[in-house]
């Protein structure tokens, strides 16, 4: 056992900061006696010093001179948890050259620029850990890494973006229009002041980008995925969802087809007996669907100051065991890329909402336009009209989405539809 404690750079000591510099001061005996390694915190970088911290910190450790981190030959690892994409991506890539471990929560690098960031850490015999980029505190990278190692992943799918979920949720279960809940998201710190990315689906497509290269052993841009967000969700869809049986959750799919992989994003129907029907506010859940061991959930909290720092902080026990006793575990290997499946290929039910003029034939010629695609419906719900417009809900059988498409082309054209105004995905029911 080493004697000697890890030399740790923060770079950050905002709310994932924080969590882990508390986990790291709370839990030192047990950090130890876990490892046999002791943990320090030397440096830490912020953009203000005198900022007012939630945790208590001696002064002289912050800083804003980025060199004395990655260059002081003591600092053994680099912890970057500053976010943004532009100068935490310098810093890593020169704590990398610097033969220093670095351990990130930085989803959105890790998405775009990760295999390179792989490979320079392979070429300086050296590692990047990321447990927190995805899920928070639930381990996601390190199963799918090891545990379910041995198994060809069919699909993971998932509830990773709590913001969306919480919204989704409120909406749900209170029946509050989109403003109020998001409103409400905000003002309990699960949404952030700009919400584009999570309302968008941007978060939880770089986490998908991020599972799915474990996942399926293929390189992944973030133009791979599909992405569609919660902004147009209607608390009338989700009503309409609640009478046939399902709940309305922003998903991200991967699943490893025979032509390809499929990946996506976007707000779906999930049958109310599913276990991801029933992850609610800003809890976080993924499905693993793996050749051997079958069906497995992963579910917890998904953000935040200690569920975060508490995956930082296990990351960083990988890195000591590795810095103090040589305990390496396996390098990412590079992968190539693998066929992306357009979403135009891929097979799904869908739910439609038309809003059509109330006049005898909108059934007959809806009948006749889904029946010319071989487009066969599974539920129907007609809604008396509301000044002369009738809303009429529709659930298919599995289509591909193309001849989903050509149909709603011609449902287009015809007079009496005023508008298609939804279009999701649906999880079929067992
Ligand atoms: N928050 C979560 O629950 C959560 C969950 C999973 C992953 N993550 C990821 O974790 C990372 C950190 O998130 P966070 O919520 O902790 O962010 P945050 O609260 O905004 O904290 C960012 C910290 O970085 C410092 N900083 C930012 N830019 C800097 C720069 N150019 N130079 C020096 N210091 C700089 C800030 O300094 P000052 O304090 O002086 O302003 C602050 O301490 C992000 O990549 C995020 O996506 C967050």
């Amino acid at each position: 056992m080493s004697e000697e404690a890890i030399k740790i750079g923060l770079l950050g000591l905002g709310t994932v900061g924080s969590g882990a510099y508390k986990i790291i001061e709370k839990n030192q005996d047990l950090l130890k006696s876990r490892t046999g390694i002791g943990f320090e915190v030397t440096k830490i970088l912020v953009s203000n010093p005198q900022k007012k911290r939630r945790v208590n910190v001696p002064q002289e450790l912050l800083t804003t001179d980025t060199s004395s981190i990655l260059h002081d030959p003591q600092i053994d690892v680099v912890v970057e948890l500053m976010g943004g994409v532009t100068a935490s991506y310098h810093y890593i890539k020169e704590a990398l050259e610097q033969g220093k471990y670095v351990v990130t929560a930085n989803k959105d690098l890790m998405a775009t620029k990760g295999e390179e960031l792989h490979r320079l850490a392979a070429e300086k015999n050296v590692k990047i850990f990321y447990e927190a980029s995805v899920g928070g505190g639930i381990p996601l990278i390190r199963p799918l890494q090891n545990s379910l190692g041995a198994n060809r992943i069919l699909r993971i799918m998932g509830i990773i973006n709590g913001t969306t979920n919480y919204i989704l949720t409120k909406m749900s279960l209170e029946s509050m229009d989109f403003d109020s809940a998001l409103a409400e998201a905000q003002a309990k710190g699960f949404a952030e002041k700009d919400p584009s990315s999570d309302l968008e689906g941007w978060d939880a497509a770089y986490k998908l980008a991020i599972l799915a290269r474990l996942a399926f052993d293929s390189a992944i841009d973030i133009d791979d995925v599909h992405r569609e967000g919660i902004s147009m969700v209607d608390i009338r869809d989700i009503q309409y969802a609640k009478e046939l049986g399902f709940t309305i959750k922003l998903l991200a799919i991967g699943e490893d087809l025979e032509k390809g992989i499929a990946l996506k994003v976007h707000p779906t129907l999930v049958p109310l007996n599913h276990p991801l029907a029933s992850v609610n506010h800003e809890f976080n859940a993924l499905f693993v669907e793996g050749d051997a061991v079958g069906e497995v959930m992963f579910f917890g909290r998904g953000a935040g100051e200690m569920p975060t720092g508490s995956s930082v902080v296990a990351d960083l026990m990988d890195a000591a065991r590795e810095i103090k006793l040589g305990d390496k575990s396996p390098s990412l290997q590079p992968s190539e890329k693998r066929n992306i499946l357009p979403v135009s290929e891929l097979v799904s039910p869908f739910y439609l909402r038309l809003q059509a003029t109330d006049e005898p034939g909108v059934f007959g010629y809806l009948a006749t336009v889904f029946g010319g695609e071989n487009i066969s419906l599974d539920m129907i719900i007609q809604k008396r009209s509301e000044g002369g417009i009738a809303e009429i809900v529709l659930v298919t059988h599995a289509v591909q989405e193309k001849k989903l498409e050509a149909a709603l082309n011609k449902v287009h054209k015809f007079a009496a539809i005023e508008r298609v105004a939804s279009v999701y995905r649906v999880i079929e029911k067992k």
